[in-house]
């Protein structure tokens, strides 16, 4: 028997065709900015045309693609980013993007528990070989022959090694499984690795943040389920359409620290008036992110709008990169980035931005979004 597709399932949820139809939609509209179809990809189309055809191409993925098994593995981590994506409110781009995947094994939000539920993720690693995708939260130490982080008795290190061997891809979500995060912070007691230091067979695409912005774990997932195909990637293996570009250039306190006008302790006039936090040792600068665009909450806020300085929770060894709460200068420039090129991602970033935050706006007026 055919497996079920993404729009069977959705349908038998009680979602009616018109809201498939307007959801698929939905999908097509970001994705369209972020992550278009392989096919649309080489391709010289106008505007419009492109959007019909990326619409088409979402509505007809969701159509005739099954749902895409994932594997979700948490070693050294707090489950913020697991907490990130479950605490959307739904309806959401998230929630949507969620019903293209089947999680056939995640350890915080399995219903099974213990031995039933390894041998679950064991019996999902066979009938899926070489397909599911292997979503890896937090670092995996070495030290101590990997005993640091034993689940059901096996390491870490043999969990990763095991589940990445038959995985179609993998992708490494938050900081601590990117870069090793805080359990690599100096003097890495149990001697923290990110991913992408261990396995090296296998496509790995980091998505860090601490946490990682849920839209842009789900959106490449989403990408990999519609279209199996993977982002176009950065030097540390970051999707480009959400990391391409600093968070200070998309930051709304832009205009202050173009005009001089620095907060200078976290409780001043400049503070209170929203001015520039560099002087407060804020990473902008120097931090690849889309939250200044995408934000949280469905578009609420983000740190910098908080009134926090950016930690550069994006970038490898931030815990250790120093600066916290301490003034810092920071270059303002990365080689590698045109302006052009970071002007047409950040439009794309800001687009995509722009789609959450009227959802959540329409959604808090008790709109459908
Ligand atoms: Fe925003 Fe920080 Fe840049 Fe100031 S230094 S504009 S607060 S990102
Ligand atoms: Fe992280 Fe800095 Fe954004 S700390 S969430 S990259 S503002």
């Amino acid at each position: 028997m055919p497996e079920e597709t993404i729009a069977q399932s959705l349908i038998k949820k009680g979602v009616s065709r018109r809201d498939f139809l307007k959801l698929s939609g939905l999908l097509a509209t970001a994705m369209g900015l972020t992550m278009a179809p392989p096919v649309l990809a080489a391709e010289e189309t106008t505007k419009p045309l492109r959007s019909a055809r990326i619409n088409h191409a979402v509505l007809e993925a969701m159509e005739t693609k099954p749902r895409l098994p994932v594997i979700w593995l948490e070693f050294q981590d707090c489950a913020g980013c697991s907490e990130a994506i479950t605490r959307s409110n739904s309806p959401t781009l998230v929630d949507l993007v969620l019903n293209t995947l089947t999680i056939e094994y995640h350890e915080t939000l399995s219903a099974a528990a213990g031995f039933q539920v390894e041998q679950a993720k064991e019996d999902a690693m066979q009938k899926y070989a070489g397909k599911y995708i292997l979503v890896v939260e937090g670092s995996i130490p070495l030290g101590m022959e990997g005993n640091y982080c034993t689940i059901g008795g096996r390491s870490a290190l043999d969990l990763l090694n095991n589940a990445a061997s038959g995985a179609a891809a993998i992708i490494a979500t938050g900081n601590c499984a990117a870069f090793g995060g805080l359990p690599k912070a100096n003097p890495n007691p149990t001697e923290a690795k990110g991913v992408w230091d261990i396995i090296t067979d296998k496509p790995v695409v980091n998505i860090p943040g601490c946490p990682a912005i849920p839209e842009v774990t789900t959106g490449t997932i989403a990408n990999y389920a519609l279209f199996g195909a993977l982002p176009e990637l950065d030097s540390l293996n970051r999707p480009k359409t959400f990391y391409g570009v600093t968070v200070h250039d998309r930051c709304l306190r832009r205009a202050f620290y173009e005009a001089g006008k620095f907060a200078k302790s976290f409780d001043d006039e400049g503070a209170k008036k929203g001015w520039c936090l560099y002087k407060l040792g804020c990473k902008g600068p120097t931090t690849y992110n889309a939250c200044a665009s995408i934000k949280w909450d469905q578009g609420l806020s983000f740190p910098i709008q908080s009134g926090h300085p950016c930690l550069g929770c994006s970038e490898p060894n931030f815990w250790d990169g120093g600066g916290f709460y301490q003034g810092q200068s920071a270059p303002l420039d990365r080689p590698g980035v045109t302006a052009v090129g970071a002007a047409v991602v950040a439009g794309a970033a800001i687009g995509v931005g722009n789609i959450l935050v009227n959802q959540s706006k329409k959604k808090a007026q008790g709109g459908a979004e």
